[in-house]
């Protein structure tokens, strides 16, 4: 995240099919910045490093449990495109493979800097975890899970961005 942040601030978040987690962080993210600070000028969007899903809508079980927290997610899977990097002020993975893969894709240094771990935004009870871990073959346990690390992780990722300047 640079020092100073633009009046429009543009993040993508990707994970690996863009049906689970980034989708969801998303939105996560668009409904709690409107809540934190409406004047905040954010541009959301997310994409996978993998394009088998192209076009979906998040998986239901995603849909289901963001619906319960107010999240609507309506979000079409896409996949990353290098041109993201120049379109993003920061791009937000959700686990190591998603790390190794979007800085490989990044065509310089100055892209490279781009890519943040979400985990690098967890705070409190979840400080020490690394990772958003993949739910797709998990339960709904895990799909909760990992909204709970989003919401804890947006909001400090929002602290951050409006304390920075
Ligand atoms: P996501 O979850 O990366 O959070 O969207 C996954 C979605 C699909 C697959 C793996 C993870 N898949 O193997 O199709």
């Amino acid at each position: 995240m640079s020092k100073t942040h633009p009046k429009l601030y543009k993040v993508l978040f990707v994970c690996l099919g863009n049906i689970c987690r980034s989708p969801a962080a998303e939105e996560v993210l668009r409904v709690r910045a409107a809540a934190f600070s409406p004047a905040l000028q954010l541009e959301i969007d997310s994409a996978g490093t993998y394009s088998g899903h192209r076009g979906e809508l998040p998986d239901p079980r995603m849909r289901r449990c963001g619906q319960a927290r107010g999240y609507v997610m309506t979000h079409r899977a896409r996949p990353l495109q290098v041109r993201d990097f120049s379109l993003f002020d920061a791009i937000l993975v959700m686990d190591d493979n998603n790390y190794d893969t979007v800085c490989r894709m990044a065509p310089d240094a100055e892209a490279r800097e781009k890519v943040l771990r979400t985990a690098d935004f967890l705070t409190g009870e979840y400080a020490t975890k690394s990772t958003i871990p993949d739910p797709y073959y998990g339960d709904m346990a895990d799909f909760e899970y990992v909204l709970d690390l989003l919401e804890n992780a947006t909001d400090e990722f929002l602290r951050r961005l409006t304390t920075c300047s």
